[in-house]
Order: structure tokens, then sequence, then C-alpha cells
């Protein structure tokens, strides 16, 4: 059978650069976008509005356009999670089972479901975080990306669902906007520089989280979609990295190119967030097991956003 995918929340952050490249890869017709509501993405390809929440009307949409694998990206995102608890418990985890249990009655064969750093908290060692270790996430976004976490791993295990996911670290694009996370200052920043070249920072100085430019993110994504079955042997999700850094180190960076560049520092209750979480990423078991290896650092990053974002 051909494959048709389906992406849910297309037109946030991931989903707006990973529409294109699967489309790249399996063609416009056979990947169809989807958002709650109409985005301009609509004009580029086949795109349905669905609300994750919404069982019924999902499946009839994954009947209609006999899909068959699908990458579920809507959820509310850390900082957003903590002004609406219920809302983001509920959203973050139906959206899963609603999605898990049509690989369960295999209407569908494939899943790909995305975890993050924040299943990390404040009692796990911050540096290097290994694949497995204490985890405690101290917000709704974590606790309800670890209750997922251990629910694709129940459905690999009980129904055999093919279910495959990654723990993001923040995700640094030029192409589209973040919304709601903790680690949103890493884009801000570039915008602000060439808008105004100033930035006040919502995260102290000092705060270093791990990082990850999305070509990096996109190549991990369809990287563990397209590795055999039995090479998936973690089917909770695994960790991976890119690069860490910190508010100060990344205006350093972009003074190198735009010299009167400046940066303060104004922490709300994102500073909380960040501090829960881990500093660095071990991704070895990725490294070993699909062969997972990033391209970017700190400065190709900075290189390439400033590049395309001058544009
Ligand atoms: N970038 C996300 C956030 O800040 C972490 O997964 O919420």
């Amino acid at each position: 059978m051909s494959d048709k995918i389906l992406v849910i929340g297309s037109s946030g952050q991931i989903g707006t650069e990973l529409v294109q490249n699967l489309r790249d890869i399996y063609g416009i017709d056979n990947v169809v976008a989807s958002d709650v509501k109409v985005t301009e993405q609509a004009k580029e390809g086949p795109f349905e509005v669905i609300d994750v929440m919404n069982a019924q009307g999902l499946l009839e949409i994954v009947k209609r356009h006999k899909i068959n694998q699908i990458y579920l990206l809507a959820a509310l995102l850390s900082a957003t999670a903590e002004k609406m608890p219920k809302f983001g418990w509920d959203l973050n985890m139906q959206g899963l089972f609603n999605v898990l249990d049509l690989a369960k009655e295999k209407i569908i064969q494939k899943i790909y479901w995305p975890s993050s750093i924040a299943v990390f908290g404040p009692n796990t060692p911050s540096i290097n975080t290994p694949q497995f270790t204490i985890m405690e996430p101290s917000t709704v976004y974590g606790i309800s990306k670890q209750a997922g976490e251990r629910w694709c791993e129940y459905y690999y295990n009980k129904y055999g669902v093919d279910v495959r996911s990654l723990r993001y670290p923040g995700l640094i694009g030029w192409k589209s906007a973040p919304g709601g996370g903790t680690t949103d200052y890493a884009v801000h920043i570039f915008h602000e520089a060439l808008k105004s070249g100033s930035y006040e920072c919502f995260l102290s100085e000092n705060t270093t989280l791990p990082m990850m430019y999305m070509p990096d993110a996109i190549k991990a994504t369809i990287g563990i979609m397209h590795a055999d079955s039995q090479k998936v042997k973690i089917r909770s999700s695994y960790n991976l990295s890119g690069f860490s850094f910190s508010p100060k180190e990344i205006a350093l960076e972009i003074k190198k190119h735009i010299p009167n560049f400046s940066i303060s520092y104004k922490p709300d209750s994102r500073q909380q967030i960040a501090d829960s979480w881990p500093k660095s990423i071990d991704s070895s078991e990725a490294g070993k097991d699909w062969g997972w290896k990033p391209e970017y650092d700190l400065t190709g990053m900075t290189n390439d956003m400033l590049k395309n974002l001058k544009k």
C-alpha cells in the first residue's frame, strides 16, 4: 500500500516545515495538512480542518483520504498549558488517545508523536541527561508528555501499535513562529535583533537549555519514521540532542553579525519552567539504534538563521 499521510496541527512551528518536507518526499497529494482552523497552508495542497478532540470527525477524514500514517503535532506547549492546565491536559492526552486508537483498530499503520525535554524535572540529572533516569516533570505540559510516552509504549507492547517518538529540545527555525513555549525566546531574539537591534529576554542570562535547529529536527523526525521497525527499540520516546546555550551565549553569537545588538533580561514565570529542565541531553541511544547525528551547532544555526531572515 502506498503511503498517505495526515499531519495534525500542521500550521504550527514544526508542522509548517514538516509538511513541506514530507510533500517533497511523498508528493503533494499524499500529504494532507490539517489544523483547527483554515490557514494559508490550505492554498498549498490538501488541507482539512480537524479538531483532534473529535474522534468521529477525525475518523471520517482518515477514511475519506485513505490515510495510513499520522503525525500528531497538535498540543498546548509548556507556557500556555500552565495558564490552562485542564485544557492542556485534555488536549494533549485525548488527542493522543484518539490517534493511538485508530492504530489499535488497524485503521492506520504508523504514528509519529512528539515528546519533549519537558518530561524531565528538577530532580533529573541536568547535564547530559540520560535516556533512562529520574523524570518527575513539574509542568502540566511535561506531565502530559510523560504520561503520553507511557501510553505510547503501552500501545506498542499491548496492541502492536507502531508509534515512534522523539523528545524535542527547544526548536529554532526561520520559516515559522513558535507558540507558547519556554524556549521561544531563541526564535524571537533573531527577529528583534534584525528589527530593532535589541531584545528583552524572559529568561535570565545564564539559563542554559538544550536546543536544535529545525533542519535537524525535521531530519530526526523523518529519520525515525523511515527507520526499520526493529531498530526503533525505544517505544516511549528517544532523547534527542543538538546543542545547548544560554541567552547570554546566543546574544554573543548574534553580536558577531550585528555588533550593536543589545540584550536585557526580565525573567517571568517561564524562568521557573526553564529551571526545571535539563541543560544538555545524551542522545546516544538514538545514535546507536537508528543513526541519529545532528549537523548544526550554535554558530552554524545563527549564520543560517540570520542569512534567511534577512532575505
Ligand atoms: N519548546 C517546548 C516548550 O518550550 C519544549 O518542548 O514548551
